[in-house]
């Protein structure tokens, strides 16, 4: 299975979810039969890098996936340099609330590119609606040293996760 170029909204009729397993079962549970509810309910998007041909059963692979949504977080929980330039009710950020490569493609560069992807996705978003941060809750120690890897800082401890950030204006370079 190879990758194609572009990510694009998961379609149920177009995209294979049963197929798509990251080795993290809660993930794998999400893309299977939450992330489309989500979608239509209204309160996420997920986008996904579909392989460049079609199963036996005329859909496509999911090679890697990320989910957004809007969030907002208590001023806080940010370091005290921060949070003083800050107004006291709740901070808008953005929540990269999924993000997942098929564990065919782990340590392939895919992970790279999905959040690569994701940000430069939300970069585009806060032209329109500004959000302070990206924020993501890590599931595993693991997740944690990827986001490291890319700059994210810990943030504090959400339900048990390392909720991590990356403040908007330090994406903007990347893609500005
Ligand atoms: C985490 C995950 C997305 C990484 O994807 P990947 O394709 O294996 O990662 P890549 O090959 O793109 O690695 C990119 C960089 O991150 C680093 N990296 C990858 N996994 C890492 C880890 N667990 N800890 C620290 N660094 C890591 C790589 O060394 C690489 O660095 P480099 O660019 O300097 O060489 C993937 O392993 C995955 O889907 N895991 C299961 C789901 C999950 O835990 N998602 C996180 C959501 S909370």
């Amino acid at each position: 299975m190879s990758w194609s170029k572009t990510f694009e909204e998961l379609s149920k009729s177009k995209h294979d979810r049963d197929s798509f397993d990251c080795d993290e079962s809660e993930l794998n549970t999400f893309i299977q039969t939450q992330a489309a509810k989500h979608m239509q309910a209204g309160i996420s998007r997920t986008m996904v890098l579909p392989g460049t041909a079609p199963l036996l059963n005329q859909k496509y692979p999911i090679c890697a996936f990320y989910s957004v949504a809007p969030s907002s977080i208590r001023r806080e929980t940010l370091p005290a340099a921060l949070a003083k330039k800050l107004p006291h009710y709740p901070i808008p950020v953005f929540l990269l609330a999924q993000l997942a490569v098929h564990k065919e493609f782990h340590g392939s560069g895919l992970g790279k590119v999905s959040l690569i992807k994701a940000l430069e996705y939300l970069w585009d978003v806060n032209a329109h609606m500004r959000a302070y941060a990206i924020v993501v809750d890590c599931l595993t120690d693991s997740a944690q040293g990827f986001y490291q890897t890319f700059g994210f800082q810990v943030l504090c401890e959400q339900n048990e996760r390392v909720r991590m950030f990356l403040p908007m204006k330090t994406v903007g370079p990347l893609f500005g």
